[in-house]
């Protein structure tokens, strides 16, 4: 089942800077109503297949400005700004997604880009894929600002949280070798296959590199295996599978397609007993050769959770995500105050005009001198009356005045 739900752990100190996010939508007098909303499939809840649906429903909508899709190996994350968006027309949430509103959503991002929702907590490829989304966004078409700002709020909390981390290398490719370590036993001197030459491919191979593996790589342009291979003093191989492979004590696959292997390459694998781990997203190895290896056969999905340890840092980080959080909420806020304040404004010199307008009418005579004299008083004095409360609307954090002013005033 699908549920609304507030994001646990390090981002409850953000939510609770946020609970005021949107002053007049949470006055008591009116029905709250959401300013934004974030649609999440993790592969902690939602299988990779149903993900791929829900994200094809998603990109569906993305010529739509008020609607920007995060996509990562274990994440497809619809936010919307539902200010131009009908909440009626957001697609089906699959089983095991959650959907968040405002303050919960905007911290669960912040989160995101700071690398606490990763497998492996503080790592800097997503940061890296939060960035790419919304240049690829800002190339496309116009991006409605509730979602541009709460984009570049995450991607500063992003670039401070991964400052904290600096000279830490792990990546998923780790988790891989982990278990691939877990299966063979210390990785020093053990033949290891990499299938892709692209950027997951690379981070694995270097950590094999560091582990002491023999590191021999595979990919569909030869060339790129060439250069990854030399870069490590490992081996390439021509082509993604050849019948020529192996044996291999493990093997980690990290490609955008299929991985089409050659049947005696594929018996190898199965009966020199290697485990291999799957980091492509949807899975690139075939159900048959998936279910062939049995428990040696690890997918992205299986490493959805990595160990969830404390971060030293972990106090920093949540009052940085607060921190953002709470910049956010009071931007959002913000974007009343000018109406509130021009709303009065309007109204009290609506009152000034006419009250001009009745004196000029019970006293026709007034000379030209005298009727200026009480214009430049009515002037005055409107502007007197309202300068503390504009100056007090401008500064209310909790946006209680805003509704207040709403209210006294009838605007
Ligand atoms: N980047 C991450 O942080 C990350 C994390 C976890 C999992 N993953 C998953 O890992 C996979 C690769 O991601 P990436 O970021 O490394 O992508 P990438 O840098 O774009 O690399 C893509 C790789 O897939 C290969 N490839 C693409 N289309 C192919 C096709 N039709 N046939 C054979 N090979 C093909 C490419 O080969 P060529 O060199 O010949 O183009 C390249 O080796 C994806 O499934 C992704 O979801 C990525």
């Amino acid at each position: 089942m699908s549920s609304t739900a507030s994001v646990p752990s390090s981002s409850t100190s953000a939510s609770a800077a946020c609970s005021t996010v949107h002053p007049l939508l949470h006055a008591s007098t009116m029905a709250p109503t959401a300013t934004l909303v974030a649609l999440v499939a993790h592969a902690r809840g939602v299988p990779s297949a149903a993900r791929a649906v829900f994200a094809a429903q998603c990109e569906a909508l993305a010529a739509h400005d008020s609607i920007i899709v995060v996509r990562t190996c274990h994440r497809v994350e619809l936010y919307v700004a539902l200010g131009g968006f009908r909440d009626g027309e957001l697609p089906e949430l699959p089983a095991g997604g959650l959907r968040l509103e405002d303050a919960a959503a905007a911290s669960h991002l912040i989160n995101v880009a700071c690398g606490l929702q990763s497998a492996v907590l503080g790592e800097d490829q997503v940061l890296h894929q939060v960035r790419e989304t919304l240049a690829l966004r800002h190339e496309s078409r116009p991006l409605d600002p509730v979602l541009d700002r709460l984009f570049q709020v995450a991607l500063n909390a992003g670039r401070r949280a991964h400052g904290w981390f600096a000279g830490s290398r792990r990546s998923l490719g780790d988790v891989a070798l982990d278990e691939i370590e877990r299966a063979a036993g210390t990785l020093v001197d053990q033949p290891i296959l990499i299938v892709g030459a692209g950027s997951m491919s690379r981070l694995t191979a270097q950590a094999a590199a560091r582990r002491g593996a023999r590191v021999t790589i595979t990919n569909r342009t030869a060339q790129r295996a060439m250069d990854l291979a030399g870069n490590l003093g490992g081996t390439a191989v021509v082509g993604t599978s050849d019948g020529t492979l192996g044996p291999f004590a493990g093997a980690v696959v990290a490609v955008s397609a299929s991985w089409s292997v050659h049947p005696s390459d594929a018996a190898r694998l199965v009966e020199r007993g290697t485990t291999v781990v799957d980091l492509s997203s949807p899975p690139a190895l075939s159900v048959d050769l998936q279910t062939e290896l049995g428990n040696r056969f690890i997918s992205i999905d299986d490493l959805a959770w990595g160990p969830q340890v404390e971060l030293p840092v972990q106090g920093r980080l949540e009052r940085l995500v607060s921190e953002s959080g709470g910049e956010y909420c009071r931007w959002l806020r913000a974007r009343h105050f000018p109406p509130a304040i021009q709303a009065m404004t309007e109204a009290a010199e609506a009152r000034r005009l006419s009250e001009l307008a009745w004196l000029a009418h019970r006293i026709p005579n007034l000379s030209d001198h005298d009727r200026a004299m009480i214009e430049q008083m009515s002037h005055r004095l409107v502007a007197g009356i309202l300068h503390a409360p504009k100056s007090a609307l401008r500064l209310d954090e909790s946006g209680t005045l805003s509704r207040a002013a709403w209210e006294l005033f009838k605007l």
